[in-house]
């Protein structure tokens, strides 16, 4: 059986492994996830790990980042990164990691979570393209179906709109994933 449950200190070296294994060795990952735990961003009760028989198999951070309306700021969050080991992936790991996240981050009031990822997997879970509720991404020049969001809030995407200044609301990801 797999529990998810909130990361602890003794879980971060399992946690590098993984994104290291998930992502096929590369760094990028499990550097973005120790960027993410050291800043003013990092939300511990998000930082979630998939544990079986003593195991981590695998981790999902969701951290806070902006969104931007003209002079007006208000946070929210972002999704990034999520990884499992290999050989234990398709199990529904992955899944109940961001089903978990999603209901904690609805438990903890954030109205709101955004991602840039695979426009096949992530609408199972109720993300849609950002850019249909008049959401944009300047700082990745990625296509508009990989960009997405999902409410915690019902209407809060039209409420959004509804009350917009600027023609577009842009989402800003800290600095952190950046250096
Ligand atoms: C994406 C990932 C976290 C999903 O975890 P998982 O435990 O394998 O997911 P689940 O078992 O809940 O779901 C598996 C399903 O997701 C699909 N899937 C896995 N990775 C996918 C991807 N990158 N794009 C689209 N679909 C993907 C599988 O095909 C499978 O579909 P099926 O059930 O119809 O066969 C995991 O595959 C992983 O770590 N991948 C490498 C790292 C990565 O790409 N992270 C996400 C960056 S957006």
């Amino acid at each position: 059986m797999t529990t998810i449950r909130t990361e602890k200190k003794e879980d971060i070296d399992a946690v590098r492994q993984i994104h290291l294994a998930a992502f096929g060795g590369r760094e990028d990952e499990s550097r973005l996830a120790d960027r993410i735990r050291e800043s003013a961003g990092f939300v511990p009760e998000l930082s979630l790990v998939a544990e079986t028989s003593g195991r981590i198999e695998g981790h999902m951070l969701i951290s806070k980042a902006e969104l931007v309306d003209g002079q007006d700021v208000e946070d929210t969050l972002v999704l990034a990164p999520i990884g499992v080991l290999p050989e234990a992936q398709g199990r529904g790991i992955g899944s109940e990691l961001i089903r978990e996240g999603i209901r904690r981050a609805g438990q903890l009031g954030y109205k709101l979570i955004f991602l840039i990822g695979h426009p096949s997997y992530y609408p199972q879970f109720g993300f849609k393209p950002a850019v249909d509720s008049g959401l944009v991404l300047m700082q990745f020049d990625v296509p508009d179906d990989v960009f997405m969001v999902l409410e915690l809030t019902e209407g809060e995407l039209v409420r959004l709109a509804a009350t917009r200044k600027e023609k577009y609301g842009e989402l800003k990801y800290p600095q952190t994933f950046f250096a």
